[in-house]
């Protein structure tokens, strides 16, 4: 079991809720940051993984959040796909999967080289793009893409410009899907550190808030958020208990149905944004 280092943890905690870094003034520093933290991040996953990529890319529906944000990409056959913060391309290889024409972007080289390698152990190679970029800005004409997706990465973008782009790149009617954890209360995120889980957060990350998801809600047409408590589930984050992580989930969802306010304070949330 991991030790916990306890004021270290207070002081992540600290930037769980509103990291200053993530300020219009300040994006080229975080990006910085967090451009070297994945690339290291990145380096480490393959050097560990490389003897069995194939079986990573299986590995995209560990939890009941997870399956339920895949089973929102189950039309997209022959649709253009823009995952943003694609990382290692978990998600631009499902998609492609699916007979859609994919373009990852992400700020991590490092990332983005294992996303290629992925692609042609998977063989949709043919149907996927990986382009370094941020999400602050996207190199792209407007109204390019049917569906944007991103997965555990908002809460790495700063959201007035984000937003603003994801809006600008999707054709009217578009949609994007995101999976973000998500926190409102400091004494409940700090509690929930004391599990014996090491927290881990980039130096650009910081948790979905309800203020967040307001600035979404003024760029977009409409929006649907699905919540989820996440308490049992980071248990699954315990070698010995990851082959539980589904279980643990359900027992999350469970809870959520039962008490809803423990998902309003804290968990993982579904949103999906419609241009
Ligand atoms: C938590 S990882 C998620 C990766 C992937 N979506 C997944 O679920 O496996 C966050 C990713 O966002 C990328 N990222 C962070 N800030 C970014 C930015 N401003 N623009 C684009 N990508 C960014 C990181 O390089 C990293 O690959």
């Amino acid at each position: 079991m991991q030790k916990i280092n306890l004021s270290k943890n207070k002081k992540k905690f600290q930037n769980l809720i509103n990291n200053p870094i993530k300020q219009i003034d300040k994006i080229q520093i975080k990006n910085k940051l967090e451009r070297n933290f994945w690339d290291d991040w990145s380096e480490k996953f393959y050097n560990d993984n490389s003897d069995n990529l194939a079986s990573f890319y299986e590995s995209y529906c560990y939890g009941i959040n997870e399956r339920y944000f895949v089973s929102l990409l189950d039309n997209i056959s022959g649709k253009t796909v823009l995952e943003v913060g694609c990382g290692i391309g978990l998600f631009s290889i499902y998609c492609a999967g699916k007979k859609a024409s994919v373009t990852g972007t992400d700020i991590s080289m490092q990332a983005l080289n294992i996303s290629k390698k992925g692609s042609r152990v998977k063989n949709v190679d043919k149907l996927t793009t990986f382009a370094q970029m941020s999400a602050e800005e996207l190199g792209f004409k407007s109204n390019t893409f049917d569906v944007i997706v991103g997965h555990g990465v908002l809460h790495h973008f700063e959201p007035h410009t984000a937003a603003r782009e994801f809006e600008r790149v999707l054709k009217p009617g578009g949609v994007a899907i995101f999976k973000e954890p998500f926190g409102e209360s400091r004494s409940f995120l700090f509690l929930r550190g004391l599990m014996p889980i090491e927290c881990r957060e980039s130096p650009g990350g910081s948790i979905i808030t309800t203020k967040e998801i307001k600035i979404f809600k003024e760029i977009f047409k409409k929006i649907k958020i699905r919540r989820s408590a996440y308490l049992f589930e980071r248990l699954g984050r315990i070698q010995k208990l990851d082959k539980y992580r589904m279980l643990l989930s359900k027992w999350d969802y469970l809870l959520s149905s039962v008490f809803p306010y423990v998902s309003k304070i804290s968990g993982k949330i579904i949103i999906v944004l419609k241009k």
